[in-house]
């Protein structure tokens, strides 16, 4: 794999077998020493604080050593040894940090006949089938199980299968139906344009379920559609308009008798590259812009475009929940919606619950090491 090194104090540049160059800084390099003065050998947390390294760290000598590169300190005489494979999997070149960035894939209308759907069955007893759902719901940003029980709080069953359940001040679960005096526009049959749950907390959960329990009334399908797909669609049709949205937040509110709740956030969230990782889209929770009055009209303008752009048919996934099914939605990115329903025709009984993302992220790791899949690296 390594055809050759050379190094100066401060960098490691190893030639690969497969051709190109990778540097390597020294202080990077120190600080991922893996030796047993360094990480705890049993759980490989870190044993020492940044502080504790020479500020002024230099590589005294590199060589190739049975296939991995064995390094000694300046000041100080540290060793360190690193395997090759561990170097490719943590090359920085640019190249490199993209291939390990998350692949997602953007979707509207058209992903109709093959939306990222998974047995409640299959994903209980077969890792494979598990790690495969997770694998496209990661991808698209949202997932739908069929064939789970239709037992008032499978909802929470299936929640702390995949991640862990969190509770809020609805409770574990909450129950979408239309009721008396309803305490959000939810509980109710009016139709609900697409939008994240719950913006007004801090943070704002990750991942929304739905899950069916009853679904006779006529009307009520359900809407997604592709948030990153819609900002990306912003970015490219006014650029003004979404650099404004990713940098100028806005507050949201939810009030009742026993709940206060505000946080303040962007509605389009990048990463360091500029990459869309979050959009945060509810009309019915936007309270008011708290900021500089000459930008108002830009941002309220922005605003428009961008639920405009949300509200465009072609973008607009349509589907009916039938009992048993449960909709599993990455919450900062696959907004949800439904069309308006009559509770006079029929019933429609619906339980929802928030998870945090982490949790799926964590099962796909750990399932794919069970299947003795190569670990992801970042992401
Ligand atoms: C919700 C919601 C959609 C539906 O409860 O957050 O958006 O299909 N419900 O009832
Ligand atoms: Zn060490
Ligand atoms: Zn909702």
């Amino acid at each position: 794999m390594i055809r050759s090194l050379s190094s100066s104090g401060a960098t490691l540049a190893i030639s690969w077998t497969a051709g190109g160059q990778s540097d390597f800084p020294a202080i990077w390099l120190r600080d991922n020493c893996r030796c047993a003065e360094c990480r705890h050998p049993g759980n490989g947390q870190r044993l020492y604080e940044i502080t504790d390294l020479p500020a002024d760290i230099a590589i005294a000598g590199a060589v190739l050593e049975d296939g991995r590169v064995r390094i000694t300190w300046s000041p100080g005489g540290h060793v360190s040894h690193f395997a090759a494979a561990w170097l490719a999997d943590h090359d920085l070149a640019p190249a490199a940090r993209r291939a390990r960035k998350r692949h997602i894939t953007h979707w509207t209308k058209s992903i109709d006949g093959a939306m990222p759907v998974g047995d409640w069955r299959q994903i209980l007893a077969d890792p494979r089938a598990e790690l495969t759902f997770l694998d496209a719901y990661h991808a698209h940003g949202f997932g739908l199980i069929r064939n789970s029980p239709t037992a008032p709080g499978t909802v929470l069953e299936i929640g702390n299968r995949l991640g862990f359940v969190r509770v809020t001040n609805y409770g574990a679960l909450f129950d979408v139906r239309s009721v008396a005096n309803p305490t959000n526009l939810a509980y109710t049959p009016i139709g609900l344009g697409v939008h994240s749950d719950n913006p007004y907390r801090d943070p704002t959960p990750g991942i929304q379920l739905l899950h069916c329990l009853e679904s006779t009334a006529p009307g009520g399908d359900t809407l997604l559609v592709d948030g990153f797909h819609a900002a990306e669609i912003l970015r490219r049709e006014d650029g003004g308009a979404f650099d404004l949205l990713t940098r100028i937040p806005v507050n949201f509110r939810f009030q009742s008798a026993d709940a206060d709740l505000m946080a303040r956030q962007t509605l389009i969230s990048v990463d360091e590259d500029g990459e869309i990782v979050g959009v945060h889209f509810n009309n019915r929770s936007l309270d008011w812009l708290d900021a500089p009055a000459e930008i108002v009209g830009s941002w309220f303008a922005a605003y428009r475009k961008l639920a405009e752009i949300l509200h465009r048919p072609e973008g607009e996934l349509i589907f009916r929940l039938e009992p048993g099914d449960c909709v599993v939605m990455q919450n900062d990115r696959a907004l949800h919606g439904r069309t308006a329903f009559d509770p006079t025709k029929g019933s429609r009984h619906l339980q929802g619950a928030y998870v945090d993302k982490d949790g799926l992220e964590s099962r796909a790791r750990v399932l794919r090491r069970q299947l003795g899949e190569k670990r992801e690296v970042a992401a």
